[in-house]
C-alpha cells in the first residue's frame, strides 16, 4: 500500500487535538514532481510544459483544487538509461504526490512502469508512446497530449488527400519516431498511396546528409518527417538547403514546425503539418492564454505550453470534483474521466484509455505562425490497442 503523501494526512492527527497552525499553514500541500528534460535538443519543450503548468496554477492563486502546490524538478535529459533512477528520486526521495512528466516516448515508458508499480498519479504532457495509453494504460496514468500515432494518422488523411501517391518518411529511430511514420503509412496507404522506404537515424543524431541524398535520388511525390526541438530545427533547415523544399513538399506531425519557427525562418515557409494545436485558433480562450503567456514569459506558447497548462487543468478538475480529497483516488480518476477541459486547443475529453481525444488540424507555416486550413480529422481518439483497464 502507497502511502499517503499529502502533509495533511500527517497533520490529520495532530490538529484533532489542538489548532496547530503550522500544520494548518502546511495542511493543504500537494508535491508536484515534474520530471522534464531541461538540457539537450528538447529543452525548450520542457521548459514549455513548465511555464504552462505554473501560469495554470498561478491563475488559480497558487492552488489546485484548493491544494497549495510545492514543485520538485528533475532534469531527465531525455535520456531513457537514467529514467528509472530519475523517476525515483521523485518519488522516493522528494515523496511527490503527482509526477508530470515527460517529452521523450523512452523515458515516459519507464516513468510508467514506475507509476503502475507505486500507484502514484502519473500526467503525461507530452511523450506520445503509443504504449502508455495502449498495453501500458492503468487507472492512474494519464496524458494531456497526444498519441504518438494520432498526429501521424492525421498528416497520412491530409498527404492522401493531396493526392500524393509515393511517400518516404524519415525520423528518429525511437517509438516517437516509428509510431508516427506508423500512424502516417495507415492513413496514407488506405488513401491510396505508398510509403515506399523508411529512412531513420539514432536520437538525438542530427547527422541529416546521407539521408537527404537518397531522398533526392529516390524522388517520391513527399516526405514525411517527424522530429521536435533543435533536431526539428536542423532538419528543416538542412532539407531546405539541400534543395529539395521546392521539389519534394515535406509534410509531418506538426511537432517538425511548432516552437521552431524563429529559428527556422525561411525554410520552414509552407510545410504542411497536422497537430492538435495552432498557433491562430481564434477563440477566446485561446487569445486569453497566449495573451497571458506572452506577457508573463515574454515568449509566445507553443503545443508543449497548451499541454503543460493542460495537465494542470486536468489535475484541478479531478481534484475540485473531489473536494480537494487526494486519497480518494478511485472518485479523482473518475472525475478526472469524465471532464471536458476549456484547453486552448479546444475542447479536450479524455478516452476510456485516458488519451486525448480532440481535433487533428492542417496547419501550413505561413511567417512565424502554424496556421490553420482546415481540420483533417475532427475528434480523432486513439485506437487504444492492447489497453486493459
Ligand atoms: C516523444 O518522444 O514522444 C515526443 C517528443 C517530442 C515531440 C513529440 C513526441
Amino acid at each position: 500500500m502507497k502511502k499517503p503523501r499529502l502533509a495533511l494526512l500527517a497533520c490529520a492527527a495532530v490538529m484533532a487535538v489542538a489548532a496547530f497552525p503550522a500544520c494548518a499553514q502546511s495542511a493543504s500541500k500537494l508535491k508536484v514532481g515534474l520530471m522534464l528534460p531541461y538540457t539537450g535538443t528538447y529543452a525548450s519543450l520542457g521548459n514549455a510544459i513548465e511555464n504552462g503548468f505554473r501560469l495554470y496554477v498561478s491563475e488559480q492563486g497558487g492552488k489546485l483544487g484548493g491544494h497549495e502546490i510545492e514543485f520538485y524538478k528533475v532534469d531527465d535529459e531525455s535520456e531513457p538509461s537514467k529514467a528509472t533512477d530519475n523517476v525515483n528520486k521523485l518519488i522516493k526521495r522528494d515523496q511527490v504526490d503527482v509526477l508530470v512528466g515527460t517529452v521523450h516516448s523512452g523515458v515516459a515508458l519507464a516513468m510508467a512502469k514506475v507509476a503502475k508499480e507505486t500507484g502514484t498519479l502519473l500526467i503525461v504532457p507530452n511523450a506520445g508512446a503509443d504504449a502508455l495509453t495502449g498495453p501500458l494504460c492503468a487507472k492512474n496514468i494519464w496524458r494531456t497530449s497526444f498519441s504518438n500515432w494520432q498526429p501521424g494518422y492525421a498528416t497520412g488523411v491530409i498527404a492522401a488527400q493531396k493526392g500524393y501517391k509515393k511517400a518516404m518518411s524519415i525520423t528518429w529511430g525511437y517509438a516517437a519516431g516509428t509510431e508516427a511514420v506508423k500512424g502516417f503509412t495507415e492513413a496514407f496507404e488506405k488513401g491510396g498511396g505508398k510509403v515506399v522506404k523508411d529512412l531513420t537515424l539514432p536520437f538525438p543524431n542530427v547527422e541529416f546528409q546521407a539521408l537527404l541524398t537518397e531522398i533526392a535520388a529516390q524522388k517520391p511525390d513527399v516526405v514525411f518527417a517527424f522530429f521536435a526541438g533543435g533536431g526539428a530545427v536542423k532538419f528543416v533547415k538542412d532539407y531546405d538547403a539541400a534543395g529539395l523544399r521546392k521539389s519534394i513538399p515535406l509534410m509531418g506531425s506538426g511537432f517538425l514546425t511548432d516552437g521552431t519557427l524563429e529559428a527556422q525562418g525561411a525554410s520552414a515557409q509552407g510545410i504542411v503539418t497536422s497537430l492538435h494545436y495552432a498557433d491562430n485558433i481564434e477563440t477566446p480562450r485561446n487569445t486569453a492564454f497566449r495573451n497571458k503567456y506572452a506577457v508573463t514569459y515574454k515568449t509566445m506558447p507553443d503545443v508543449y505550453a497548451v499541454q503543460g497548462y493542460d495537465a494542470a487543468q486536468l489535475l484541478h478538475s479531478g481534484l475540485t470534483a473531489v473536494k480537494g480529497d487526494f486519497s480518494k483516488k478511485d472518485e479523482l480518476y473518475y472525475a478526472m474521466g469524465k471532464t471536458t477541459i476549456a484547453s486552448p486547443r479546444g475542447k479536450l475529453a479524455f478516452s476510456a484509455a485516458h488519451n486525448p481525444i480532440q481535433d487533428f488540424y492542417i496547419r501550413e507555416v505561413k511567417g512565424n505562425y502554424n496556421v490553420i486550413t482546415g481540420v483533417a480529422v475532427p475528434a480523432l481518439a486513439d485506437p487504444a490497442r492492447g489497453c486493459k483497464m
